[in-house]
């Protein structure tokens, strides 16, 4: 197992604005020099990375940093004051990007059941009634809740609103995955358990995937990269990469190389919070 680390960006090179950049990955979107501002506020500064394709990416920094905020960008849904994003080519309003996003909370219609739910977005790019229960039936499967498709969203758990969320989300067969925070609102044991379901249906279908959490354990466990955001205004202050080799378990999460990358995104992540105080 190798853990990686790497300096904060602005000892990398004096060019701060230089793209963070894993060797030999093809980056599935390129973030170029971004700023955000809300009225004179300036919410993000000068951001600038590369999200390597087929691999997960997350975010994590302090509350108001800008995480949602770079998200939204990302995903077509608010402009951007400078700079540039492209997906795969794109820009990320074109339809052709295919992202999906997952939101903190599952945000299902309450009058709808499960199965609908999860139908609902391709219903509204006006697929096939063939097509629409056939991609429902597998995502609804690989989120283990084939059984509760006439279940009505009061009847679930937080974690299987959450589960038919993602299941949603899969449906569209997207290239690009971005989380806002998507267990923030379950219990631990919960979180590690979809933890470990998202990454085997991960295994199952290669998409790219930038989540935000405020959880370190759940960073380095699920992800390949993860970048380290400051505050006031919003601008990436660390990379740390993460290179477990073959499946993740519940068994890495005792292991010695994970822990210390726990304790080390904390430090970093701390020092971060420290210096804007
Ligand atoms: N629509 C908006 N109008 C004005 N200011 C906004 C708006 N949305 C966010 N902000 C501000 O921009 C900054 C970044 O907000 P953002 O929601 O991206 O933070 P965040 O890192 O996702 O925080 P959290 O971890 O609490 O979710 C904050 O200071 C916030 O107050
Ligand atoms: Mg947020």
């Amino acid at each position: 197992m190798s853990v990686q680390m790497k300096s904060p960006i602005s000892e990398m090179n004096s060019n701060e604005s230089r793209p963070l950049r894993l060797a030999d990955e093809t980056p599935a979107i390129v973030v170029r020099d971004v700023d955000l501002y809300y009225g004179d506020t300036k919410a993000l500064k000068d951001v600038s990375m590369d999200i390597p394709k087929g691999r997960v990416t997350a975010f994590i920094g302090p509350s108001g940093c800008g995480k949602s905020t770079l998200l939204r960008l990302i995903a077509g849904l608010s402009p951007i004051t400078n700079g540039q994003i492209s997906i795969a080519g794109c820009a990320p309003s074109d339809e052709a990007t295919e992202i999906a996003f997952v939101f903190q909370e599952p945000t299902l219609l309450p009058w709808l059941n499960v199965a609908a739910n999860v139908e609902l977005p391709q219903k509204l790019r006006h697929l096939s009634l063939n097509d629409r229960v056939k991609a429902r039936d597998k995502a609804l499967e690989l989120v283990k809740l084939a059984d509760r498709g006439s279940a009505f969203p009061r009847q679930l758990s937080g974690g299987q609103k959450m589960r038919v969320s993602i299941a949603r989300a899969l449906t569209l067969n997207p290239k690009i995955l971005l989380l806002d925070e998507p267990f923030g609102a379950l219990d631990e044991m919960t979180r590690e358990h979809l933890n470990e379901e998202l990454l085997s249906i991960r295994e199952q279908q290669e998409w790219t995937a930038f989540f935000v959490t405020h959880s370190v354990m759940e960073a380095v466990f699920l992800s390949h990269r993860i970048l380290i955001m400051s505050a006031n205004p919003g601008r990436i202050a660390h990379e740390v990469i993460v290179d477990f080799p073959g499946h993740r378990t519940n068994e890495t999460r005792l292991s010695g190389p994970y822990q210390d990358l726990v304790a080390e995104v904390s430090r970093l992540l701390r020092s971060v919070e420290e210096s804007r105080v």
